[in-house]
């Protein structure tokens, strides 16, 4: 049987001209720090990497000891390569400055190093998510990269990708032109295209929500759920069913894999933090993931790609999976 690595995968995009060669070699970069947090991961308390650093990050979360090495290793492994102006992250205050005695290219990368880290230490899926910007034209600055450069609506993106690490390590990637799944062959240390096209069903009897915080939401998010939970007997006459993972990663794996909504609503307790999720780092590339494979994705009034950001670590609402189901919820919001 012959197999499509994602090696030889990216070099056909580029030869027939739909990825650059410098965007090929930085996703040829993410991929192999992937394979790299992969085999920290699955080492677990045999490699000293469980619990915590006792360090917090800006947005006020207890660093993982996995958070900060993910972190480090996609850093490590992304500035020496000439393919990009900088990189941003989760787990970092600021933009990560491309350190001077190495090239700069005209790619930023924005990273979620450690996906769903609560699940690190009980033996749970978590994953990678990162997402690819262009670097605006900077007329000739050679100063410090400002966080201003990442400030894009999700439109902008040129690819997209998660990495899940669970029974199987895939990483999942959009270029613009569809979603492909690859697994990690860990014998041979590649990933091989395993997932071609993947597409969400347009309709679902799954939802994902973490119900604990349902009487902090808003009331369309209520309604909705209240009419999820009556099943048949209920307005959508169907019985649903649910499922809640806690990384991101691996419920968005789901709904492409077998249709479903996910939802992070907006927490009334926090009015000033619209949602849990980060938009740069969480929510972008996940709506450009789904998007590419016929879903939908919103924050429950707009479009989520459409929104442009203002903060590096700007968060937002998340609704986004099969198509129906996210519409109804959004047609909620305005009724
Ligand atoms: P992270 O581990 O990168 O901070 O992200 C965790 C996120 C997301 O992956 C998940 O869907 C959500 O937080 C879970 O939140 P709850 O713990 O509130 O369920
Ligand atoms: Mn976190
Ligand atoms: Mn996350
Ligand atoms: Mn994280």
């Amino acid at each position: 049987m012959s197999r499509t690595s994602l090696s030889r995968f990216l070099i056909e995009q580029t030869r027939s001209h739909q990825t650059p060669a410098e965007l090929r070699f930085l996703i040829e970069v993410v991929a192999r720090a992937c394979k790299m947090i992969n085999h920290q991961v699955s080492k677990g308390a045999l490699g000293g990497v469980l619990g915590s650093m006792g360090t917090e990050n800006v947005q006020g979360e207890v660093q993982k000891k996995l958070d900060v090495l993910s972190n480090e290793i996609l850093l490590e492994a992304n500035e020496w390569g000439g393919h990009l102006a900088g990189m941003a992250s989760e787990e970092m205050d600021q933009a990560y400055q491309i350190p001077g005695k190495y090239p700069k290219g005209s790619y930023l990368l924005v990273f979620d190093p450690l996906d769903g880290s609560s699940n690190i230490d009980v033996n749970v899926s978590v994953g990678t998510i990162f997402s690819v910007l262009r670097c605006p034209d900077r007329n000739g600055d050679e100063g410090d990269l400002g966080e201003e450069a990442f400030l894009q609506p999700g439109t902008e993106q040129v690819a997209a990708g998660y990495a899940i690490y669970g029974p199987q390590t895939m990483l999942v990637l959009t270029l613009g032109n569809g979603v492909k799944g690859f697994t990690l062959d860990s014998e041979m240390g590649s990933f091989i295209l395993t997932h071609d096209n993947i597409s969400i069903p347009e309709q679902t009897a799954e939802f994902a929500i973490n119900m604990s915080n349902q009487r902090h939401w808003e009331a369309p998010v209520k309604r909705y759920v209240d009419e999820l939970l009556q099943g048949e007997e209920g307005p959508l006459e169907k019985n649903y069913n649910m499922r809640w993972v806690a990384a991101m990663v691996a419920d968005v794996h789901r709904i492409l894999t077998r249709g479903g909504i996910f939802m992070y609503p907006r927490d009334a307790r926090e009015p000033e933090k619209p949602g849990k999720l980060r938009l740069m780092y969480e929510a972008n590339p996940m709506s450009f993931i789904i998007e590419q494979a016929g879903g939908v994705s919103t924050n429950g009034h707009q479009r989520i790609m459409d929104i442009q950001p203002t903060s590096l670590h700007e968060r937002v609402a998340v609704f986004l999976g099969s198509k129906e189901e996210v519409e109804r919820i959004t047609g909620y919001h305005s009724a």
